[in-house]
C-alpha cells in the first residue's frame, strides 16, 4: 500500500450475495425432482404475484429468455432489431443468433436507457424492416416505456424488455413485467434476486405467447417432463417446432423462493444505500451522481458515479486503480457495444455515432451496491474519495 501508509485499509468488495440456504433448497432436493417441477411452478406463481404478469415462464438465464422471446415471435434472417448501445452483450447476441441485424441506439443521458427520439428516427428510416426494439432498464431505472409503446403502435415493431436489472422497477406505465409483450428477467449470481447463480424468467399477459415460449424452452415438446411423469401424466409427447433446452431446475427455483420472500426488505436496503451515497456524492467535487426521476421506482441494481475528466490529474482508469488499491471494489457498466470488435467491425461503427454513450463511458464507475453494505462501508468509501481528491485534483 505504498503512498497510503497513514490510512487503515478496509476491504469493501464490489459484490456480496444475500443468498441463504433454507428449507426450500433441502425440499427441492428431497422431492427427487431436481429438474423442472413443483418448485419451479411455485416460483413462477410468486414472480407472477410480484410483477402482476399473468404468465411467467422460468428459464435458466435471461439470455435464454431473450432468445426464446425472439424465436417465439418469428424473427427472421435479415430483420432489423434496435438494441441500446449501453447494455451487456447478451441483449444483442441473441439477435445475431438468427442472422438478424443489430441496430445500436445511443442513450438518453437522463435515464441511461435507450434514446426514444433516436428509436423514432431509426423506425422512420427502416419502416417495416424494423421488427423488434429491446429496451434495457439500465441499472434498475426504467426506459421511457410510455413513448416506446406509442412508437411501437405507430411503426409496428414488437417490444421485448430486457429487465435483467429491473425486477423491482416501476416505469412510467406501471410495474415492469406486467405487459402484453415479453419482459425478460435475469436471476444471475449478482442480480437483485438470484436462483443460486443462474436463472431467468419471461413474463407476459399474452397467453399464446407464454405457451409458445414454454414449449420452446423444453425442446418444443408438447408436455414437460413433470406432466409426463407425475401421477396424472402420460408417456406420450409430440415435437412440432424446433426447441431449446432452457428450463430452470427445481433446485434453482428453491433458491429463488428464498429470495423472493425477502425481495421488498432487501430492496429497501438498496434504496437506503442509494440515498446515503447520494448525500456523499453531492459533496465531493469532480464526481457527479445521476439524478433519476423519483416518480418511478428504480430497482437500484447498480450505483454509478461519473468522474469529470477535466477535474482530475488522473484518468478514469487510474481512478479505478486507486479505489481498488484502497480496498474499494468497482466495476464498469458497460463498455458500449459499438466498441466491441465484433459489432464495430461487422456494422462499421465509430465513437462519433454514439456521443452520449461515449461521454458516459469515459467517466463512469460502478460502486459496491448490495443489501449488506454497511454505513461503515459507505463512510469508508467517502474517505477514500476524499483521499483521492486531496492527492489527484487538478491544481
Ligand atoms: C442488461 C443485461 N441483459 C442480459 C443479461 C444476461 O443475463 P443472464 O446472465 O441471466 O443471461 C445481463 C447479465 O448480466 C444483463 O446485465
Amino acid at each position: 500500500m505504498k503512498g497510503y501508509s497513514k490510512m487503515k485499509i478496509k476491504n469493501v468488495p464490489y459484490f456480496k450475495t444475500s443468498l441463504k440456504i433454507d428449507n426450500n433448497i433441502k425440499k427441492s432436493a428431497e422431492t427427487g425432482w431436481l429438474t423442472t417441477g413443483p418448485m419451479v411452478k411455485q416460483f413462477e406463481s410468486e414472480i407472477s404475484d410480484y410483477t402482476g404478469a399473468k404468465y411467467v415462464v422460468a428459464v435458466n438465464s435471461c439470455t435464454a429468455g431473450l432468445h426464446l422471446a425472439l424465436a417465439a415471435q418469428d424473427i427472421k434472417r435479415g430483420d432489423y432489431v434496435v438494441v441500446p448501445n449501453l447494455t451487456f452483450v447478451a441483449t444483442s447476441e441473441v439477435v445475431e443468433y438468427f442472422g438478424a441485424n443489430v441496430v445500436l441506439c445511443d442513450i438518453d443521458p437522463k435515464t441511461l436507457c435507450i434514446d426514444v427520439n433516436q428509436v423514432e428516427s431509426i423506425a422512420k428510416k427502416l419502416k417495416n424492416k424494423l421488427k423488434f426494439v429491446m429496451p434495457v432498464h439500465f441499472g434498475g431505472y426504467a426506459a421511457d416505456m410510455k413513448s416506446l409503446l406509442k412508437l411501437s403502435k405507430r411503426y409496428g415493431f414488437i417490444i421485448i424488455e430486457d429487465c435483467a436489472h429491473a425486477l423491482e422497477t416501476v416505469s412510467n406505465v406501471g410495474k415492469v413485467g406486467n405487459s402484453d409483450h415479453c419482459s425478460v428477467f435475469s436471476f444471475y449470481a449478482n442480480k437483485n434476486l438470484t436462483t443460486g447463480g443462474e436463472g431467468g424468467a419471461v413474463t407476459t399477459n399474452n397467453k399464446n405467447l407464454a405457451e409458445k415460449i414454454r414449449k420452446l424452452s423444453l425442446h418444443g415438446m408438447s408436455k414437460s417432463a413433470w406432466s409426463r411423469f407425475s401421477d396424472k401424466g402420460k408417456w406420450y409427447y409430440e415435437v412440432d417446432s424446433l426447441g431449446y433446452k432452457y428450463n430452470l431446475t427445481d433446485i434453482a427455483a428453491g433458491f429463488g423462493l428464498q429470495q423472493i420472500k425477502n425481495i421488498d426488505r432487501l430492496n429497501e436496503k438498496r434504496q437506503n444505500i442509494a440515498e446515503k451515497y447520494n448525500k456523499v456524492f453531492d459533496k465531493i467535487p469532480g464526481v457527479s451522481r445521476f439524478h433519476f426521476d423519483k416518480k418511478y421506482k428504480n430497482a437500484r441494481h447498480l450505483y454509478i458515479v461519473h468522474i469529470d475528466k477535466n477535474f482530475w490529474s488522473i484518468s478514469r482508469d487510474k481512478f479505478i486503480d486507486k479505489l481498488n488499491e484502497l480496498g474499494v471494489g468497482t466495476s464498469v457498466h458497460y463498455i458500449p457495444l459499438h466498441k466491441m470488435p465484433y459489432y464495430k467491425n461487422k456494422y462499421k461503427l465509430k465513437d462519433s455515432d454514439f456521443p452520449k454513450s461515449c461521454s458516459y463511458f469515459d467517466g463512469c464507475i460502478s460502486l459496491p451496491m448490495y443489501p449488506s453494505l454497511t454505513n461503515g462501508d459507505i463512510f469508508y468509501i467517502e474517505k477514500v474519495f476524499l483521499r483521492i481528491y486531496n492527492e489527484f485534483k487538478n491544481d
